[in-house]
Order: structure tokens, then C-alpha cells, then sequence
């Protein structure tokens, strides 16, 4: 049997609008699973009149039917999961059997967000992280000495293994940064306090998602950050720490490259970028500030201002291609209507010369100046609009544009946050 997957990525540098669409195409999914990431995500859902704002619950929570899963790729901070689950709760949306963790899931620990703001305040080239922990918690999966779901249930191993651990922790946080030490005890008294209530959550998700899979479900696989955000394609060092494209389903979820189905990669109709970074198409001041108004560009995770600039083909090109992208999102077009002009970087000029593949390093990116197309504004409201043929002339060959340059076809145009301001192609 052919298998039902799908997955939606971000084609930039995160915050491209997956949410919404992870919950539109919820409404088909038996199973959503995210893969990585963690509380650094922000996934903004509108729902008939309410807003949610999610960090580790995949968006497909709000559709009764569909199973969530939390995937072992990503690294869960129990504390902000259960304050999650309480507030969906409260809102009266159900979690209960809905909602599967991963008992190989990494957790974070308060001692990876403590290392994470540290590090950030001290260092002088910053990342402009989250401060969610995420880099130091992947950084001990990696060194092997991270803490996985399934240890705090075996309380013997978990006081041993968190001793040593804090132990080497305290050495690090007083040679760096001359802060306190931290106490192992509380700390393991906490977390068997936290695992005890996430207990019924938790599971095997890997056998899960598989045997969804091969029983004919629908399973779609939602990615978080973006794909220029990835640890290894993304414009290191000014990345998260996780594989946040396709390529990080299959060692994210224990799922077998093949069964990974149709990739469905997620555009703002222009750029955005949170924290630290080059960001050649970059718009500072004046329409950069209009951008960011007229779309509420400002950090869903951290409140922190989204910096503007017009849509990149040398990134997105970049992108479609590592993540084998079958059809596109276009979000926020609305954002543009009122503009005279829109423009598209179509390649980069690089010490007098032209361009069309991003450089692998972030100093050499930041020197890459925009070489733009310029189309003309479309000077019309399109959040009214709901099928492709009724959108403006000009919209219509922008997004036609963007197509033809990344040979994907635009499958969804998003002109609003709300579900129903959706043009389905
Ligand atoms: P970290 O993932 O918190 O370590 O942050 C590393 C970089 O990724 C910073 O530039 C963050 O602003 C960015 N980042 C992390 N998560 C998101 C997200 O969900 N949307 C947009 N940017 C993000």
C-alpha cells in the first residue's frame, strides 16, 4: 500500500505560517507528528474566533479525531508541555488519548535554559536563540548525556545519571559564568514530579507512527523553524539545532525515508527572520517597519520584531532542493496588497559578480547583495478572495513568478489568519 503521508515545511527562516496550514490539513489527518524543535516553535492557529498560540503540540490538537504526536527528535520541556496541555484544557479543547510522547524524546532540563541565556548574554557573537534551552539540550543528546523521557521513569538510573550530570554542569556554570551551582535533588525531586503527570502521555511513537502508516492513516509530519534554519543546510552558525526540514523526519520519528510522502513547503509571500543572521533581501526601516505592521511580524515564541525584506529565490531555490518540495503554501499574500511595487531577489552579486547559489558561510552570505525583479503592487484587497482565479492580475503573475522560478507548483494561498481566508488550488 502506497503510503497517506505528507509534510509541511517551512521554506525560510521559520514563521511562515505552518500553523494555519497544519490545521487546515488536519481536518484530513488521522495522525500530525512533530519530528524536532521543541518550545522554540510557535505555531499561531485560528480557530473560528479564538487564537492558540502552540510551542510543542503539533497544531493538529484542535481537530477532534486526529492523534498528536511528539516525536523522539524533539527535545520537550515537560514543564511548558503540561502548562500547554492546561491551557488547552481550560479553552476546552481535549487532550487526553490525542496526545502521544515519545518515550525517547530528550528533555529539556532546567539547566540547558539556564546555559542557553548564559551563553547568549555572555558571547559576543550572539545567535539571538530562544533561550528555550534547545541548542544544549540537542548539544548533550549529542555528547550522549542527555536525559531521555523513559529515564525519569526509572528512578534509581535518573538520580544517578542527573548527580553526575549536575555535578559537571555546576563546574561549567562557575568557570564560565560564576553562577551558583544547582541542586541535583530538587531537581530529580521536580522531574519525577513532572514525569509522574505527563505519565499518561507517554509511549512508544515510534511503533505508533509506523504502524499508522502502514495501516493506510493518514499521517502528516509538521515541521517547525524553517529550512534555513537547519542545523546542517541552513546559514550556520545563525540556526537552530535540529534538522527543522524533510530530511529530519526520518531520523525525528523513526520513520523510513520512503514513507515520507508529499512534501508541502510553506512561503510568505516575502522574507522574515527572527534573531541574528544574514538576511540578504533584508528591508531596513521604512517598508521594512510597514511590512512588519501591516503583518504583525513579531516573534509568536518571544514578542521579539520580525525583521522584513522581500521573498529570496537563491534561499527558497536552495530550499526546495533539499527538501525535494512537491507543492507550495503561499502565506500572508494579503500583507502586499496595499503596496506599488513588489520585488523579488533573484540571485546575488558577490565581489562584482552574479550569483545563484547561497554560499555555505554566514560572513560570505552577508556580503551577497539582492539582485531584484520588481513587479508591479496589485493595489487590491485579496483576504476576500477565495478561489486563484478571482485574485488580482497581478498577484496572479508574481505568485506565477515564484512558481516558474522554483519549479513547484502553488498549491494554497493564504490571505488572512483565519481558516476560512484560504484559496485552495
Ligand atoms: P534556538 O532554536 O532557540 O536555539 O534559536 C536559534 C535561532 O533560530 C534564532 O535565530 C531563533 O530566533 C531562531 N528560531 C528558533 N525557533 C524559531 C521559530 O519557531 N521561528 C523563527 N525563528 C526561530
Amino acid at each position: 500500500m502506497k503510503p497517506r503521508t505528507s509534510c509541511v515545511v517551512g521554506v525560510q527562516w521559520g514563521d511562515e505560517g505552518k500553523g494555519k496550514i497544519v490545521d487546515l490539513l488536519s481536518k484530513e489527518a488521522d495522525v500530525v507528528v512533530r519530528f524536532q524543535g521543541g518550545g522554540n516553535a510557535g505555531h499561531t492557529v485560528v480557530n473560528g474566533r479564538e487564537k492558540f498560540v502552540l510551542h510543542l503540540i503539533p497544531s493538529g490538537i484542535l481537530h477532534r479525531g486526529t492523534t498528536c504526536v511528539i516525536a523522539n527528535g524533539v527535545v520537550v520541556d515537560l514543564v511548558q508541555l503540561l502548562e500547554e496541555i492546561r491551557d488547552l484544557r481550560k479553552r476546552g479543547v481535549e487532550v487526553g488519548r490525542n496526545l502521544l510522547l515519545s518515550e525517547r524524546a530528550h528533555v529539556v532540563m532546567p539547566y540547558h535554559k539556564q546555559m542557553d541565556a548564559l551563553s547568549e548574554k555572555t558571547s559576543a557573537k550572539k545567535i539571538g536563540t530562544t533561550q528555550r534551552g534547545i541548542g544544549p539540550c540537542y548539544s548533550d543528546k549529542a555528547a550522549r548525556k542527555g536525559i531521555r523521557v523513559a529515564d525519569l521513569y526509572n528512578p534509581a538510573f535518573f538520580m544517578e545519571r542527573l548527580g553526575a550530570l549536575v555535578g559537571e554542569k555546576n563546574r561549567v556554570l562557575r568557570a564560565l559564568y560564576d553562577a551558583p551551582p544547582l541542586e541535583a535533588d530538587r531537581i530529580w525531586m521536580e522531574y519525577r514530579r513532572l514525569a509522574e503527570e505527563v505519565e499518561p502521555f507517554v509511549g512508544d511513537a515510534t511503533t505508533y507512527v509506523n504502524e499508522a502508516i502502514d495501516g493506510g492513516k493518514r499521517v502528516l509530519f509538521e515541521g517547525a523553524q524553517g529550512s534555513l534554519l537547519d542545523i546542517d543546510f541552513g546559514t550556520y552558525p545563525y540556526v537552530t539545532s535540529s534538522n527543522s526540514d524533510a530530511c529530519g523526519i526520518p531520523a525525528g520519528a523513526g520513520v523510513p525515508p520512503k514513507k515520507v510522502g508529499t512534501i508541502i513547503g510553506i512561503a510568505k509571500a516575502y522574507c522574515t527572520r527572527v534573531g541574528e543572521g544574514p538576511f540578504p533581501t533584508e528591508l531596513v526601516g521604512g517598508l521594512g517597519d510597514k511590512i512588519r505592521e501591516i503583518g504583525k511580524e513579531y516573534g509568536a515564541t518571544t514578542g521579539r520584531p520580525r525583521r522584513c525584506g522581500w521573498f529570496d529565490l537563491v534561499a527558497s531555490r536552495h530550499a526546495v532542493m533539499i527538501n525535494g518540495i512537491d507543492e507550495l503554501a503561499i502565506t500572508k499574500l494579503d500583507v502586499l496588497d496595499g503596496l506599488d511595487e513588489v520585488k523579488v531577489c533573484t540571485s546575488y552579486e558577490l565581489d562584482g559578480q552574479r550569483i545563484d547559489r547561497i554560499p555555505v558561510d554566514a560572513e560570505t552570505l552577508a556580503r551577497c547583495r539582492p539582485v531584484y525583479k520588481a513587479f508591479p503592487g496589485w493595489r487590491a484587497d485579496t483576504s476576500k478572495v477565495r478561489r486563484y482565479e478571482g485574485l488580482p492580475k497581478a498577484a496572479k503573475e508574481y505568485l506565477r513568478f515564484l512558481e516558474r522560478s522554483l519549479k513547484v507548483r502553488v498549491t494554497i494561498v493564504s490571505v488572512g489568519t483565519e481558516r476560512v481566508k484560504t484559496i485552495f488550488r
